[in-house]
């Protein structure tokens, strides 16, 4: 209280007679900040070390090395950690060049979902949720892919899907910097999903689960069944 009484006395030209006490307490809130800025300013303003310091920028040039160039190169063979790349399968879709259809690993169920999960992340945009190829951006204009339905994609390796996942392939960009390896191989066996589900036999359906089949189509055109079945 003492200190509010004390500032207002101190600027009466500025508010009034009586003073304005929050004016004044904020005008000197303000003066100290500035206060305290410039003494941070003094204290901390001229220190040059690590501030300038002897260093090259990048693609500086130095006369220091005979290739006048301040990077050094890695050393021939050099490889990043976890950037070794020795398996041809699960890196190219290839074996000994040829695209195979194989998949590098055991695929699970597991593995199955996450294949879904991602294709419906990064794919279904332009190929759509069942592979037809007219995905929202394709109603808005891109070019439209082919369906993953027709003769020529159903009888491709599995190595091709990895491979147009990871070059691109025509107007599609490559998918490499999103979709690591094991996930492009997931969505490959995704797709294959895609594909046996619009050309299966009910001979595909093991026996014990095609009852469920025609359960399922029994019920729904009326839909009424539902509660007698619970
Ligand atoms: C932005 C739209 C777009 C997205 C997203 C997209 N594609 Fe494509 N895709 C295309 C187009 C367009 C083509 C046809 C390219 C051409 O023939 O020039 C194509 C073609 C393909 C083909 C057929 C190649 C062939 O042999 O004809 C496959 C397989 C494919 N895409 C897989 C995928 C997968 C898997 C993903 C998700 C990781 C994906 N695409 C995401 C646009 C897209």
């Amino acid at each position: 209280m003492e200190y509010s009484k004390l500032r207002t006395d101190l600027i009466p030209g500025v508010f009034g007679a009586r003073g304005n006490t929050r004016s004044a307490r904020s005008l000197a809130r303000g003066v100290t900040v500035a206060c305290l800025g410039t003494v941070a300013l003094l204290l901390f303003g001229c220190r040059l070390d690590m501030h300038v310091q002897p260093k090259y920028l990048p693609y500086e040039p130095t006369d220091f090395f005979a290739d006048g160039r301040s990077e050094r190169q890695p050393v021939p063979g050099t490889v990043a950690r976890g950037q070794l790349r020795l398996d041809e399968l699960m890196f190219t879709g290839r074996e000994n060049g040829v695209v195979v259809d194989k998949f590098p690993f055991p695929i699970t169920r597991a593995d199955l979902d996450r294949g879904r999960e991602r294709y419906n992340v990064y794919c279904t945009p332009c190929h759509d949720y069942t592979g037809t190829g007219r995905g929202m951006i394709v109603q808005r204009g891109f070019p439209q892919p082919p369906s993953y339905h027709i003769q020529r994609l159903r009888d491709a390796p599995a190595g091709h899907f990895y491979e147009v996942m990871t070059n691109g392939f025509g107007a599609m960009y490559s998918y490499a910097a999103r979709v690591e390896p094991a996930d492009r191989w997931r969505i490959a066996a995704y797709i294959r999903v895609l594909q046996l589900a619009r050309n299966s036999k009910i001979d595909d359906v093991p026996e014990s689960e095609r009852g469920k089949l025609t359960q399922q189509s029994a019920q729904q055109p009326s839909g009424q069944s539902m509660g007698q079945s619970r």
